[in-house]
């Protein structure tokens, strides 16, 4: 067995660099569970069970996705479910809270429930290490850091990593264009942003975008990393919580199978279908201000992303589903159990520093 172990390792309590991405619109409560068994950190995602205090336009439909219970009741019963079930195997998780200006009463409750759920138990405390923070301002959240929380805050750009940094971020995730979802106005990759957060903030940074096996693990150690989060491929596996439909599309697209266009709030990256050509039509057209990185100010429409997307997606129609996913889902092709793969990830990551280190040839 191979270990890599990283400042994040140490800070988190993690056996392996990996992190978990958020990814709403689902809890990700069998992902984060897997996650953490196998040594990374488990990640509960909240923003979709925040679907019920959004408008009318959100494009899920919160009771056929998680019944009637309150928001706050959904992740406070996740949260416990969650630490349970990791208890014996003394995994790690955290959960995301998107804190964009349009979510803020959500965001709020949010974090104050992780506060009391941890309170509220010890073993939750043990276990609920971490609060990641994203898409949004990250000043109002170091109050987290005083209720022993670690607390991580996901940035596009070395601005943004600056700001994180100034608010007193534990950990910035320096999130490159690659990734699936929501994506910077700004179309910076990974290759450059990774190492420009590095080199201009004197915190720990975390790569995102793009990342998916041992390969690019690898590979965002050298540009300074200390480890890395990924969403796409955690999607496809057997675990997570995701359709059917949407891990075999990520099985089966190659690198091209992606597109951008505006999506809730902003630009987003789709799986590449019929519905994502309509949504990048619909941009283009309406809103062509948008590929020029030009904030478009009203939501009150949102393209393409009605609730038939995400029900497409429930009645496993594959062109008109509503998916999200990162460019790296051209280079997954299998379905493996989480525990496989990450262990998969660890020991390519190990032979690939190994490989490299030869090529060093010191003169003398
Ligand atoms: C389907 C999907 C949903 C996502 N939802 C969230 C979210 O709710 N909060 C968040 O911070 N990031 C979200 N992300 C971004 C991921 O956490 C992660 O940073 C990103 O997927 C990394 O890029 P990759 O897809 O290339 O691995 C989402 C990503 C995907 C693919």
């Amino acid at each position: 067995m191979v270990f890599l172990r990283t400042e994040l390792c140490d800070i988190l309590g993690i056996r392996y660099p990996i992190l978990q991405g958020g990814m709403g619109p689902y809890k990700t409560e069998e992902l984060a569970i897997a996650v953490a068994r196998a040594g990374a950190l488990g990640v509960i995602s909240s923003i979709g069970m925040a679907a019920s205090m959004l408008p009318e336009s959100a494009p899920i439909d919160p009771v056929r996705l998680f019944g009637t219970d309150t928001p706050q009741n959904l992740l406070r019963k996740s949260i416990e479910r969650v630490a349970q079930e990791v208890k014996p195997h003394n995994g790690v998780f955290g959960v995301n809270v998107p804190v964009a200006s349009e979510f803020l009463p959500a965001s709020e409750m949010f974090v104050r429930q992780v506060i009391a759920s941890r309170e509220s138990d010890s073993d939750i405390e043990r276990h609920l290490r971490v609060l990641i923070t994203s898409a949004g301002n990250p000043r109002p959240w170091s109050v987290v850091k005083k209720h022993g929380l670690i607390w991580i805050h996901v940035v596009p750009s070395v601005y943004h990593a600056k700001k994180a940094e100034q608010a007193g971020a534990d950990i910035i995730v320096a999130s490159g264009h690659e990734g699936g979802a929501h994506v910077s106005w700004d179309p910076v990759h990974s290759m450059v942003l990774v190492p420009a957060v590095v080199s201009a903030v004197a915190r720990p940074v975390v790569a995102a975008g793009g990342f998916c096996d041992g390969a690019s693990l690898a590979a965002a150690l050298c540009l300074g990393a200390v480890g890395i989060q990924m969403g796409t491929r955690f999607i496809a596996t057997k675990e997570s919580d995701f359709e059917q439909i949407w891990k075999e599309t990520i099985v089966k697209h190659d690198e091209r199978g992606t597109l951008v266009g505006r999506g809730i709030l902003g630009p987003m990256r789709f799986l590449r279908n019929a519905r994502a050509e309509a949504i990048v039509r619909q941009t283009l057209s309406d809103v062509p201000a948008f590929y020029l990185g030009e904030p478009v100010a009203s939501n009150s429409k949102i393209l393409g992303l009605e609730r038939e997307g995400f029900d497409a997606l429930l009645d496993g129609d594959h062109d008109n589903a509503l998916m999200f996913g990162g460019e790296c889902s051209g280079r997954i092709s299998t379905l493996p159990t989480v525990n496989d793969l990450i262990q998969s990830i660890v020991r390519e990551a190990a032979e690939t520093i190994r490989r490299v280190q030869k090529v060093v040839l010191d003169a003398g």
